[in-house]
């Protein structure tokens, strides 16, 4: 028997791609249901093949729902992710919600699906931040080998990772200039056509952004407690793909070569490391593809043990669409959920 799958906020720029992915991957849904907000009641939204009609989140009956994939942002969350896992359908939240909750397992499957089973806790799982996620794929197998102590990341992430809304700011503002147009800004602090802005998320009164914290900690909670990070988040004009400049300080000698070989044989990660003009890996290529791309590996001659390279993934999927229905893959595979009887 297969699973009923509802996909909240199917109407937004993470949840269309949450559809596109459960068909792709063809995972054994015998239903899918598309949700999103009052106003998208009956919009169309593609899966696989198929046209569904999005249904509205607070009429609808989750008893027997398997697995809700959640990404209507933090309140939607907040407020509905308890009722729909007491309604007995696991949810897997896309939201910063409950990250940081000791009772709810923050997971990337390439790092820490074993995690996945502490879920029954809440009945939640919750998903990295996408700048987060692309990074634990590439360090977790440095970790492993030589023990990281220090890591300095600085990150340009595109406008995706604001939603549809961020896209649609870079479209407009884009058109407006080449038209000779007024530029109106609404979504982000600056104008992001043709600029970069060194902000992303709330400040904090330490003088970081709340998206650099998340790093922080979510890089502690999913791959080890003990490594230090900071992190600089810039918001840049690209569509869709993020990319981090990684600076790593280690316990233990590493060689860029090493550190190539084990990558090349990592999980969800894919080395395109050739050093000549083009032998490496844009935003431009990452979009639309599933691995966390490494490039420019080399070795940091400023300190001890330290190796410098480049991380690219496309936000969307590795970064949180693709990581959720490998979570719900991690459920299945290790047969932590079984399918509820559904009402013939
Ligand atoms: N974009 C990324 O790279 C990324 C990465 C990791 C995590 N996330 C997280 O994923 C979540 C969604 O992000 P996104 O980029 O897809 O945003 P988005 O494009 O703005 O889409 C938001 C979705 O939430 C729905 N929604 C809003 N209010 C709702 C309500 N009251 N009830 C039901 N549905 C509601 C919207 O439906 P309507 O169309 O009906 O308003 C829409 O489908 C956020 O929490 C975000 O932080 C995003």
């Amino acid at each position: 028997m297969g699973y009923k799958v509802a996909v909240v906020g199917a109407t937004g720029a993470v949840g269309r791609e949450m559809l596109a992915i459960l068909a792709e991957r063809r995972f054994p849904a015998d239903e899918v249901v598309p949700l999103a907000s009052r106003k998208s009641m009956g919009v169309e939204v593609s899966y696989g093949d198929k046209t569904l009609k999005c249904k509205t989140l607070e009429h609808f009956d989750f008893s027997d729902v398997d697995i809700c994939l959640m990404s209507a942002g933090g309140a939607v969350s907040k407020e509905w992710s308890p009722k729909i896992a007491a309604a007995g359908a696991v949810v897997i939240d896309n939201s910063s919600a409950w990250r940081y909750d000791a009772d709810v397992p923050l997971i990337v499957p390439e790092v820490n699906a074993a995690a996945a089973a502490g879920f029954r806790k809440r009945g939640i799982i919750a998903n990295p931040n996408c700048s987060t996620a692309q990074l634990v794929v590439a360090l977790k197998p440095l970790h492993d080998r030589a023990k990281i102590k220090r890591v300095v990341v600085a990150t340009y992430q595109s406008v995706s990772g604001a939603g549809k809304d961020g896209m649609d700011e870079l479209d407009r503002q884009t058109k407006a200039i080449y038209s000779l147009q007024e530029i109106e800004t609404k979504k982000f602090s600056k104008r992001i056509a043709f600029n970069v802005i060194p902000h992303i998320d709330v400040f904090q009164d330490d003088g970081f952004t709340r998206e650099e914290w998340k790093m922080v900690a979510e890089t502690k909670k999913i791959l080890d407690p003990k490594i230090k990070l900071v992190a600089t988040c810039v918001r840049v004009p690209v569509f869709v793909g993020h990319s981090e400049a990684v600076n790593i300080e280690f316990a233990e000698p590493i060689t860029a070569d090493e550190a190539r070989e084990i990558l090349h044989s990592a999980p969800g990660c894919l080395v395109i490391d050739r050093r000549e003009p083009g032998g490496y890996v844009t935003p431009h290529e990452a979009a639309g593809e599933d691995a966390t791309y490494i490039s420019r590996i080399r070795e940091d001659p400023t300190v001890e043990n330290g190796l410098a390279m480049w991380v690219v993934s496309d936000n969307l999927r590795k970064g949180a669409a693709l990581n959720a229905v490998q979570i719900a893959e991690v459920l299945l595979n290790r047969k932590l959920i079984q399918a509820k009887k559904k009402a013939a």
